[in-house]
């Protein structure tokens, strides 16, 4: 008699992060535009950002955090069949940073892709990591979320600068065929209508590089941050929710709520509309600002290294990005 075995879930086997050494302050800042460090706290929760210096770019990153992932994971890098990099910021233009990556972890033949969703970028690598693995085409998928947003701020720009910052996330995901653990369910989305709110127009087909692009600065982020902020809180819950509904979970059952860390205000919206105590709220935007793709795997790396995530654990990921993109998961650690 043959044994039922259901399909496969993703679950998470190790996870690294890697943040440059450079700390910059909202003092710093204050030397630099018409800004105060008490305007940057009390709109955004940010104190401090990492910045990484000009000799370091975003495969640097992605490969110091995917190596602690493998370590973590007990795993080497021919072990992998999918090599994914969330990131607005590649090193290149191209090939994607997915594949430079792959030739410094010293592997080949395994795919490798970058995906541009924004902020959302990891929690878009996790959905695909999570559809090959239950689908059976792969088994192990390292899943990195890197930036090096200063290059593409406007450090002139008071409204942007002060908010993003440089850093890598990565986890890797293994089957498991434990009903309880795993990826429980994701919930992906995006509204293209959106993209004018956020966006470079420099650099691709539209306006590529030339003396006049540069000129008119259209190599830097635009955006018009209090209309990002409304749809980002009603996005973030929506998807949110669903996720919650399609496995069946309540807001006050989730042991964590890891949301994307772009603003504690925005951060503590989403939490109050999703009914999560704010004790279950992982935050560090304090201290590394908006890391985009990456903030959702270096806040889950300093969780599991620290200890607060633990095995049995409901953990809810949520983000929110240029787009618009949206999307959440829920984890049974
Ligand atoms: N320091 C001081 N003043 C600043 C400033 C800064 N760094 N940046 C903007 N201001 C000023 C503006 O010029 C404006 O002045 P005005 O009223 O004289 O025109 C005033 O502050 C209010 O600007 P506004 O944009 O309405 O502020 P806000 O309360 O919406 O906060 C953000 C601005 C950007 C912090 C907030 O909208 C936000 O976080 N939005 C979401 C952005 C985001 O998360 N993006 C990434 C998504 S993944």
């Amino acid at each position: 008699m043959t044994e039922r075995r259901h399909p496969p879930r993703a679950r998470i086997l190790g996870t690294g992060r890697c943040l440059p050494d450079t700390v910059v302050t909202n003092a710093d800042l204050e030397a630099r535009v018409d800004t105060s460090d008490e305007w940057i706290r009390t709109r955004t929760g940010i104190r401090e950002r990492r910045i990484a210096p000009p000799s370091i770019d975003t495969c640097d990153l992605c490969e110091e955090a995917a190596r602690q992932a493998l370590e973590a994971a007990d795993l080497r890098p021919d072990d992998l069949d999918l090599i994914l990099v969330g990131t607005v910021t590649p090193a290149l233009g191209f090939p994607a940073t997915a594949c430079l990556l792959q030739e410094r972890l010293g592997t080949r033949g395994q795919m490798a892709f970058d995906l541009s969703a924004g902020c959302t970028g990891f929690l878009y690598a996790l959905s695909v990591a999570d559809s090959f693995i239950r689908s059976g085409n792969a088994r192990y998928v390292l899943a990195v979320g890197a930036e090096t947003l200063s290059r593409i701020v406007d450090w002139d720009d008071r409204s942007t600068c002060v908010l993003f910052g440089d850093g890598a996330g990565a986890a890797v995901f293994g089957p498991t065929q434990d009903p309880e653990r795993g990826v429980l369910a994701t919930r992906m989305a995006a509204d293209g209508s959106y993209w004018p709110l956020l966006h470079m127009p420099g650099g691709g087909s539209r306006h590529p590089a030339s003396a006049e692009s540069l000129a008119q600065g259209l190599h830097y982020v635009k955006m018009q941050g209090n209309e990002v902020f409304k749809v980002a809180v009603r996005t973030l819950h929506q998807v949110a929710e669903e996720v919650l509904e399609a496995a069946g979970v309540s807001g006050d059952q989730v042991d964590w709520f890891v949301p994307h860390q772009a603003n504690r205000r925005i951060i503590d919206a989403v939490r109050l509309r999703l009914k999560v105590p704010a004790e279950r709220v992982y935050v560090n935007v304090h201290r590394y600002g908006n890391t985009s793709a990456a903030s959702v795997p270096i806040a889950l790396d300093e969780m599991v290294r620290g200890g607060k995530i633990r095995p049995g654990h409901r953990v809810l990921l949520d983000a929110f990005g240029a787009g618009f993109t949206f999307g959440a998961a829920l984890i049974r650690w």
